[in-house]
């Protein structure tokens, strides 16, 4: 799996993660170019189209190659700053305004007739992949939640993007453990109308036998998409990396779902909110913290005093806590490790989740896998 899939195409955290799609891109932790007489921004696009985007993604690794080969267009991208210049936002611009799948000569015709639309894009919209998919190595934590407690759920998702994991009980789920398949969905609902996730399962997973009920849902976001507008719903699908037609279905099902009961969702830091968020929360519900795919956005500071309200909140509410992150965020401003008893070379480009900073299962990074510990 890329280290760009890992993060669901998303950037890793800023001087850590590899080059291929970080905002901190090939000049964070190394001298951009150092000894190859490439450019940071060129070392960045060639890194995503020779090592993130070939198995999944054909057309953006001939794009980026072509890209991290054409100095007339690096030096444009490189008047943008540092953390625009990440080659998903650029490539996701360019299939927000309409760039087919093509042979990237006619990609830079393209790219020369919209740079102007192109550059607007890249600088006012961010990488904010909403993978609806990990939901289904979300919940049987989440119903395991629910069982023991005895109460209806309330979510509250920190960095929730449009809020699509706000909604486990409204999807339909297939997990696989060969040779059985246990099917889940929502009671009442039209087959059709919602996603149906697949996920291979191995290990003592706790397959839940039905979805839990939740009371409530909200999110925290930066920027929180809002499903009942067009353009961050474009903006969505421009995300999904151009072959992966599976998951821009999922996508739009589970778009459909979110708009006939849209979640709230708070724009704001997820460290300056999360604390008066929770206590909107019902006190007749078992309140559930989590997150996915989200703290490699903030630096190693910042998830230090995220993990520090975590535990606070943890004591206040007795809330339980889902974190569902790459490896990169497993380490402390230290270096040291947050989780010191998983050895990340265990993950391979998944994600470790944690419930209550236990690890209890590695996760494909878009929920198709899960791997009970
Ligand atoms: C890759 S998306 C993941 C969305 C969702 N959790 C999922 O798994 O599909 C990361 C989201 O985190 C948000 N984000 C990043 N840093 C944040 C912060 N400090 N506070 C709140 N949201 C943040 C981004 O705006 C983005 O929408």
């Amino acid at each position: 799996m890329s280290p760009a899939d890992a993060a669901g195409g998303e950037p890793p955290a800023a001087g850590q993660g590899p080059a291929g799609s970080g905002p901190a891109g090939p000049g964070a932790g190394q001298s951009a170019g150092q000894g190859t007489g490439e450019t940071g921004t060129s070392q960045w696009y060639r890194h995503f189209g020779t090592i993130d985007a070939p198995g999944h993604s054909a057309c953006y690794a001939e794009w980026s190659v072509g890209i991290a080969d054409d100095p007339d267009l690096l030096r444009r991208i490189d008047q943008w700053p540092h953390n625009k210049r990440q080659p998903l936002l650029m490539l996701a611009a360019a299939r927000f305004l309409g760039a087919q799948i093509s042979p990237y000569p006619d990609f830079r015709a393209f790219l020369d007739a919209r740079w102007a639309d192109v550059s607007r894009i890249v600088l006012t919209r961010a990488t904010q992949t909403n993978e609806a998919g990990r939901c289904a190595t979300l919940l049987p934590s989440l119903a395991q939640i629910a069982a023991a407690s005895g109460r209806p759920l309330a979510l509250l998702e920190v960095g929730a993007s449009a809020g699509l994991n706000l909604f486990p009980d409204r999807y339909g789920y297939e997990y696989d453990a060969a040779p059985g398949v246990t099917r889940l969905g929502p009671a009442g609902a039209a087959p059709g109308s919602y996603p149906v996730l697949g996920c291979a399962v191995t290990g003592p997973v706790p397959l839940p036998t039905a979805l839990p009920p939740v009371a409530w849902r909200a999110g925290i976001d930066l920027n929180p998409l809002d499903v009942r507008n067009p353009d961050d719903v474009a903006w969505l699908e421009a995300l999904i990396w151009p072959e992966q037609d599976f998951r821009r279905e999922r996508l739009r099902r589970a778009i459909a779902v979110a708009r006939a009961d849209p979640p709230l969702l708070v724009a704001g830091d997820l460290n300056d909110r999360l604390v008066a968020l929770a206590a909107q929360a019902p006190s007749d519900a078992t309140l559930v913290v989590f997150h996915s795919a989200v703290l490699a956005y903030l630096d190693a500071e910042a998830r230090g005093r995220f993990r520090a309200a975590m535990a606070r909140l943890a004591v206040d509410t007795g809330c339980h806590w889902l974190s569902n992150e790459g490896h990169t965020v497993i380490l402390q401003a230290d270096g040291s490790s947050v989780v010191p008893e998983m050895d990340d070379a265990r993950l391979r480009g998944r994600f470790l989740l944690l419930h209550n900073g236990k690890p209890v299962a590695i996760t494909g990074p878009h929920g198709q896998s899960l791997e009970w510990l």
